[in-house]
């Protein structure tokens, strides 16, 4: 897998199966994790967050740095690209936090006192539908819409509201219209999400 070095001085990687890089080229990737993902979340402690497409982790990683005590439940289907965490050195402020996602690509699991992480490997689609918590974030972070179109569909975010609490929050990079209509169908309110190095913003969508 080929390792891109982005504007922050994380490292993202090339998946050749979907000819789709793994965060924006053009910004930094844990940057991207930090503006698209967490800025509009307003996080506290105890929050459940729902890592949908954990990838590198960056997402879930973006959140320790925030918070002292949360219950995170992440899907990811490829071992390949949970193997290639083991190789990454993040900047220095996050080598902390980012041991602990390298414990959870390894062992599926993390659980110290208040900092509780479960990643299920399997496809999002089924597992979605098993889950049983209630959740007060959710990272959305598939490949786009054009290259993983299966994940983006009405029926989806449906499974995944019926997760929302009252008031949560869903936040991703995308803003394609036909998104936002399925997010809108499986009766969220969408609104735009920040903006970070293009001129399109991300999408927000509440329960
Ligand atoms: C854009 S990347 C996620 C980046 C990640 N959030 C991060 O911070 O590094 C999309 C991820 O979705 C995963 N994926 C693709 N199809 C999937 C599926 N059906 N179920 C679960 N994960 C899937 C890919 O393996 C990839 O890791």
């Amino acid at each position: 897998m080929r390792s891109i070095k982005t504007r922050d001085d994380s490292i993202t990687f090339f998946n050749e199966k979907y000819q789709e890089a793994y965060h924006s080229k053009t910004v930094g990737a844990i940057e991207e994790a930090e503006i698209k993902y967490i800025k509009p979340c307003n996080l506290k402690d105890g929050m459940v967050i729902l890592d949908f497409c954990f990838g590198l982790g960056y997402n879930s990683l973006a959140a320790l740095m925030k918070l002292n005590q949360t219950t995170i439940i992440a899907i990811e289907n490829d071992e390949e690209i949970l193997k290639q965490i083991e190789t990454i050195e993040v900047p220095k402020q996050y080598q902390e936090k980012y041991k602990i996602i390298k414990q959870v690509a390894q062992n599926k699991e993390f659980d110290h006192g208040k900092i509780k992480i479960k990643l299920i490997l399997g496809d999002a689609k089924e597992i979605i539908k098993t889950l049983t918590q209630r959740f007060d974030v959710v990272f959305f972070d598939p490949f786009s819409p054009k290259k993983c179109p299966e994940l983006w569909t009405e029926q989806i975010f449906k499974d995944i509201e019926k997760l929302m609490k009252p008031g949560a929050i869903l936040t991703t990079y995308s803003c394609a219209t036909q998104i936002r209509k399925n997010m809108e169908a499986a009766g969220l309110i969408v609104k735009d999400g920040p903006i970070l190095g293009r001129k399109s913003p991300g999408t927000v969508a509440f329960k």
